[in-house]
């Protein structure tokens, strides 16, 4: 294929949230000539939005200890969790937070210690926060000024995965203005995030377009627990927006808000925990909630927490800019996409099942989440799986010869994302039915006969092929577990006790 330059690396990492720059440097740390690519800009990450926090035990709570935040994940997870996983990635939480603090980030102090807040499903406030809701910008902001001296490519989209005889050597990569190049590397890194943006509404950036997954699938790669899209349980509602929505932090109900209806009643939640069970049941609640009564959002009651304005300057500013003071008025909130917990299957060291081929972050499925997500566990999944992956990378990059790299554009109609974006809220969200994902199916079919022959962007195939893996992992599987709701399925069936592998072959999923 057509190519205007050519480049060599050690390791390419595909994007620049918490788990690519902290590969990158760690990688760069150890003497490895690396290169990260970027499809926009620097900073523009899912890793800058996040609000709440870290998920992190350093002995520094008493009673709190890495087999309770295990513990704690596991349950989260709705039995899909990966015990031996969880145990390595929790466990390396407090170096890894070590690490980020010695690459500048800052966390906020109390007197002695890092405070400590609290979120849904966690039974020891052992969450740090930077800025107070700002964690993810404070985290960017220090990543940032430590790669100063990395070579970063932005503006540049991986268009395909390099590989000879199943191996990954390389990626073909394309400009804004068109120019293309081939970068050779023995190692691949994908930490390109997720997809929030096969839906309407997400507190995801518009970057986040399942690039990974769908790059991955093309190349071999397995992909698991794609039914598993979690859906954030308070976004900031407001009429007339689409795309990307500010989310309010659960850090909000930690501090002590309640969810409540138009009349300022609490919403009922079928566990003891409330508002701060885990995001999956909160979700359906409201969803439920919302659908009985015929409305499109619920409200978050902050009314009550003393220094609001200077506990959460982020949200603050989000709803100053929506005309709501939430000193005085209770935030209209409502659920969104939010984090895929499924991805591209790893080990606990970002290896993939393609040789030369790695992922961490939000992209990969490490098995840390199982079927539902602990709050704030991905920034750290993303820490510590950045520091980890470095170490197969490296023996990769002893034991593996170069070779040419060959690469094939894919020849996928797509469909337009607005489109795929209406199917999968209307049919894929945050409950589901047989017949709903049956029709999102063939919608999705239709919508690529539409587009047979158009012009299409790269990232509306990448679109169109996770949301035929999430739609496919979806009907396959007929019951209710962490976050996939199905209301013709509406319990945890033990004969599914397990995560749901896809293949591609020949375009369709094996
Ligand atoms: C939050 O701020 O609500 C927690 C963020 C997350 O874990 O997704």
């Amino acid at each position: 294929s057509a190519r205007d330059w050519e480049r060599h690396a050690d390791v390419v990492v595909v994007g620049g949230g918490i788990s690519g720059y902290t590969a990158a440097l760690t990688a760069q740390a150890r003497g490895l000539r690396v290169l990260v690519v970027i499809k926009s800009v620097v900073g523009d990450t899912a890793t800058s939005l996040a609000q709440g926090g870290v998920a992190v035990v350093d002995g520094s709570v008493p009673a709190d200890n890495v087999a309770a935040h295990v513990a704690d994940t596991v349950t989260a997870g709705d039995e899909l969790v990966d015990g031996d996983t969880a145990r390595v990635i929790i466990g390396d939480g407090a170096a890894a937070i070590a690490t980020l603090q010695a690459r500048g980030a800052v966390f906020d102090r109390g007197l002695s210690s890092l405070k400590r807040t609290r979120e849904g499903g966690h039974t020891h406030s052992r969450i740090i926060h930077a800025g107070g809701d700002a964690t993810g910008a404070e985290i960017q902001r220090a990543l940032n000024t430590a790669a100063r001296e990395l070579p970063v490519l932005e503006h540049h989209t991986v268009l395909a995965l390099c590989t000879t005889d199943g191996t990954v050597n390389g990626v073909a990569v394309v400009d804004a203005d068109g120019n293309r190049g081939l970068i050779h590397a023995p190692a691949v890194v994908l930490a390109t995030g997720g997809a929030g943006q096969l839906y309407s509404v997400t507190t995801n950036p518009a970057g986040s377009t399942g690039d990974g997954v769908a790059l991955a699938l093309r190349a071999g790669a397995s992909i698991a627990d794609m039914e598993f899209m979690q859906f954030h349980p308070t976004m900031l509602f407001t009429p007339r927006s689409s795309g990307t929505r500010p989310l309010i932090s659960e850090a909000v109900r930690g501090e002590g808000a309640v969810l409540v209806d138009a009349y300022g009643k609490r919403i009922a939640s079928p566990d003891p925990r409330g508002d701060l069970a885990s995001r999956d049941i909160v979700a359906r609640a409201i969803a439920t909630h919302m659908h009985r009564t015929g409305t499109d959002h619920v409200y978050l009651d902050a009314t009550t927490i003393d220094g609001f304005a200077a506990r959460f300057p982020t949200i603050t500013a989000y709803c100053r800019a929506e005309g709501i003071n939430p000193r005085t008025t209770p935030i209209p909130v409502a659920p969104g996409a939010h984090y895929h917990c499924g991805g591209v299957v790893t080990d606990a060291f970002g290896r993939t099942n393609v040789p030369g081929l790695f992922a961490i972050g939000e992209v990969a499925r490490t098995g840390l989440h199982g079927a539902n997500r602990l709050a704030s566990n991905s920034l750290l999944e993303g820490a510590v799986m950045g520091e980890r992956v470095v170490q197969p990378v490296f023996e990769d990059i002893l034991i593996r010869p170069r070779s040419e790299a060959g690469w094939q554009c894919p020849r996928e109609t797509p469909a337009s994302h607005q489109v795929l974006q209406r199917i999968m809220s209307t049919h894929v969200g945050v409950v589901r039915d047989s017949e709903g994902l049956d029709r999102a199916a063939n919608l999705v079919a239709q919508a690529e006969m539409q587009t047979l022959g158009r012009q299409s962007s790269f990232a509306d195939q990448n679109l169109t092929l996770v949301a035929k893996a999430v739609i496919a992992a979806a009907q396959l599987r007929r019951e209710t577990r962490g976050c996939h709701t199905r209301l013709d399925h509406p319990y945890r069936d033990s004969g599914f006790a397990r995560s749901i592998t896809l293949t591609m072959r020949d375009g369709s999923f094996t």
